[in-house]
């Protein structure tokens, strides 16, 4: 079958290609951003934690052991999940991504201080509070702006993240009392 010639061509010039529409999902551009940077600091503050959290499953040692190697595993396993869902709604709102180590570092709350010294059950529990706490006050920051600007994705999203890292840090702390 001959291919009639626009259809020939389309296919061979992807100048003839539709483009990508701007983004109009009823959100203003300066709010959009506003929202994507603060989910930025919300990523950067969870893929800080997530590590943090795997590095204590992998290097626990002591009476502890069993109980919180299980524990953190679980915690790692949804927080991981979670990550995805946070990057995935920057790209919806129409940012990119900024998910290096070096981004990591610099977005970050929770100073990743981590070595593999830190072996004492007690810090690990100790530091996984205080990064759990971080990631709330950061996700309620992000929440309040995509509140204010009518993002109920968004709110929906962190409100979840918010229950699981303030049941988390209940969880850690009640440890160490
Ligand atoms: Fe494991």
């Amino acid at each position: 079958m001959r291919m009639g010639k626009s259809e020939k061509s389309l296919s061979e010039d992807p100048n003839l290609g539709a483009n990508a529409p701007d983004i109009d999902i009823g959100i203003n551009a300066d709010d959009r951003k506003a929202i994507s940077e603060s989910l930025m600091q919300v990523l950067a503050d969870a893929f800080t934690l997530y590590l943090k959290t795997h590095n204590f499953h992998w290097n626990i040692t002591g009476k502890m052991f069993n109980s919180l190697h299980l524990m953190f595993e679980t915690q790692y396993n949804e927080q991981w999940i979670a990550l995805d869902e946070i990057a995935e709604r920057i790209r919806a709102l129409g940012y990119n991504v900024p998910a290096s180590y070096k981004d990591f570092q610099r977005l970050s709350t929770i100073k990743d201080d981590t070595t593999v010294e830190h072996t004492d059950w007690r810090e690990m529990v100790r530091q996984l509070t205080l990064g759990n706490e971080a990631v709330s006050r950061t996700a309620r920051k992000s929440l309040e702006i995509a509140d204010k600007a009518g993002d109920d994705p968004t709110v929906d999203m962190l409100t979840s993240r918010l229950k699981v890292h303030e049941k988390n840090a209940w969880m850690l702390r009640s440890l160490l009392q």
